[in-house]
């Protein structure tokens, strides 16, 4: 392949949609091709910005910046294993937008964002102090899709940085394209499929007819009900010795647009923390743009009998595109058990964050303190689980000792009584 190019005599790559009258948003598509004009990198998607600017009266304040129907695409590249490929878009009076993407053997991701806007733009900016273009420049943390997968991503997605919040929706991109076919294959980001990857077909099939390709519409499959989470073993070391042991099925209910459900996948996710006498906490990365931590603390260091207790739960949400949800609850009492003991809870239980997140654990055992010999120590468990049939191992075992012992104590007591009753 030589040098990419936009071929000549063909449409402008970049088509133009009216999009839904009250946002007067545009979706912009480009189709970059390579020099035997086959594409290599193809991109639909929604933007807007919200900025932020210093008017001439000193105060600040808030503007949107939409795409206006005049978009332009110089300086695009279709990148190699050596060069990052490059999408970018220029746009209104002065504003332009850039991408670049990088690739692995197996996957692409997004890199950074490049935001140039304007305030010398009138319609946007009119009473702004500087004038002048400002550039913005912020690292994309895009979660690395297959090469020869299709992003995409209907969920709207927000990246924050210096005053300016960059708003993305309807978004579907293939960077390094091979053999100038958009894949078949998607990869969805995680707020269009909470569960499972579905297979519907790209929006767009036939990159050569791109440029009037109308949308497809959203898939509307409904949602189906969530199963619960696969349980996962966690454990963190203190030099070569186990520290943290846990065993969980994590669930995540998210409900800021809509409600999502997101199963953490156990196979994916790595645990991180630090173990300590006082203080413990977990830290779990699902390799897929979710962080979730626990911390436990124990109970009055002064008190005779210890105790240990949950005491803060965060989550954080990373979107596509550098989006950020937070949420900290540091304010739990929950999960309490003797200190040297480990705390089970079979059945599945709401750690409410706040009214938007909600942690659903299931099958829990852990143990945040005095692991010995790499093993859960004896388990109290949750007052939910007194019905339970399934009477784990170690808790079994102790019961089958206290049985014996009572058995034995009945024998004996019986043998006396009876002894007793001979006697007289
Ligand atoms: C990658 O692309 C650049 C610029 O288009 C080109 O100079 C370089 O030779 C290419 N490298 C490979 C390995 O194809
Ligand atoms: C590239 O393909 C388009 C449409 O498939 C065609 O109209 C155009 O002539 C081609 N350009 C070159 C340089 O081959
Ligand atoms: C600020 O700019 C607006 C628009 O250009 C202008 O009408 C206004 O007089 C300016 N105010 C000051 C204090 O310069
Ligand atoms: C962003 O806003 C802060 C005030 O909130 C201001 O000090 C800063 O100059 C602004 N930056 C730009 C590039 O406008
Ligand atoms: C691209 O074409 C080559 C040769 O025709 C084929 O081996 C390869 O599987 C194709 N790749 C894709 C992703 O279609
Ligand atoms: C990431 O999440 C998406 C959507 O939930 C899912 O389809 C995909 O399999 C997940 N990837 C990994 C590596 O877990
Ligand atoms: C995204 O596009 C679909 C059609 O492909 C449309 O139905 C949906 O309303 C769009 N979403 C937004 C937020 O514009
Ligand atoms: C987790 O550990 C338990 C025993 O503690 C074991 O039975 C189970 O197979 C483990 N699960 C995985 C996924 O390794
Ligand atoms: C998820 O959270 C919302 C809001 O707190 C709640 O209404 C809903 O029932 C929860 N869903 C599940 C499956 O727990
Ligand atoms: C801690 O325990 C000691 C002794 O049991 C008690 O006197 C003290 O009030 C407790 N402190 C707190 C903060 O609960
Ligand atoms: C929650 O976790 C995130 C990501 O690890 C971190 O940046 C943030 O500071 C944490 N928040 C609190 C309150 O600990």
């Amino acid at each position: 392949r030589g040098a990419p190019r936009w071929p000549s005599g063909t449409p402008l790559p970049v088509a133009l949609t009216g999009w839904p009258r009250f946002f007067q948003s545009y979706a912009v598509e480009v189709d970059v091709k390579d020099a035997s004009n086959a594409t290599c990198l193809y991109a639909e998607w929604m933007m807007r910005f919200l900025i932020k600017y210093e008017t001439n009266s000193s105060d600040y304040k808030n503007t949107t910046l939409h795409l206006s129907s005049s978009v332009t695409h110089n300086g695009s590249v279709c990148g190699n294993d050596t060069q990052a490929a490059l999408l970018a878009v220029q746009f209104g009076e002065g504003h332009s937008w850039s991408i670049n993407f990088t690739k692995t053997n197996e996957t692409y991701q997004g890199d950074f964002i490049t935001f140039t806007y304007n305030t010398n733009d009138t319609a946007v900016f009119p009473d702004a102090k500087r004038k002048g273009p400002i550039t913005i420049v912020v690292k994309d943390i895009m979660h690395p899709v297959q090469l020869n997968n299709v992003f995409v991503c209907h969920n709207t997605d927000f990246v924050e940085a210096e005053n300016v919040t960059q708003i993305f929706w309807n978004v579907t991109v293939q960077a390094f394209v091979q053999n100038g076919t958009i894949s078949k294959k998607e990869s969805r980001c995680h707020a269009d499929t909470p569960t499972s990857a579905p297979t519907v077909p790209p929006t767009v099939a036939n990159v050569t007819t791109a440029s009037t390709t109308t949308l497809s519409p959203a898939p509307t499959t409904a949602p189906k009900p969530v199963e619960n989470p696969d349980t996962g073993n966690y454990s963190l070391k203190s030099g070569n010795k186990t520290c943290f042991l846990a065993t969980v099925g994590l669930q995540l209910n998210v409900s800021r647009d809509k409600p999502l459900l997101i199963n953490i996948n156990p196979k994916t996710t790595s645990a991180d923390g630090t173990c300590g006498n006082t203080t413990a906490t977990l830290k779990l990365n699902d390799g897929n743009s979710t962080l979730i931590s626990f911390t436990f603390v124990v109970k009055n260091a002064s008190a005779s009998v210890q105790k240990f207790y949950l005491k803060e739960v965060n989550v954080t949400l990373l979107n596509r595109l550098n989006v950020i949800s937070n949420a900290d609850n540091n304010n739990f009492s929950k999960w309490d058990a003797y200190l040297g003991s480990s705390y089970m809870c079979r059945k599945e239980q709401t750690l409410e964050i706040n009214e938007d997140f909600q942690v659903h654990t299931f099958n829990l055992w852990i143990q945040p303190f005095l692991v010995k010999a790499n093993k859960f120590s004896t388990a109290q468990e949750c007052s939910l689980d007194d019905d339970s049939i399934l009477i784990p191992i170690v808790v079994g075992a102790a019961l089958a000792g206290l049985i014996a012992i009572i058995v034995v104590a009945y024998i004996i007591g019986r043998r006396k009584s009876y002894a007793g009753y001979q006697t007289l």
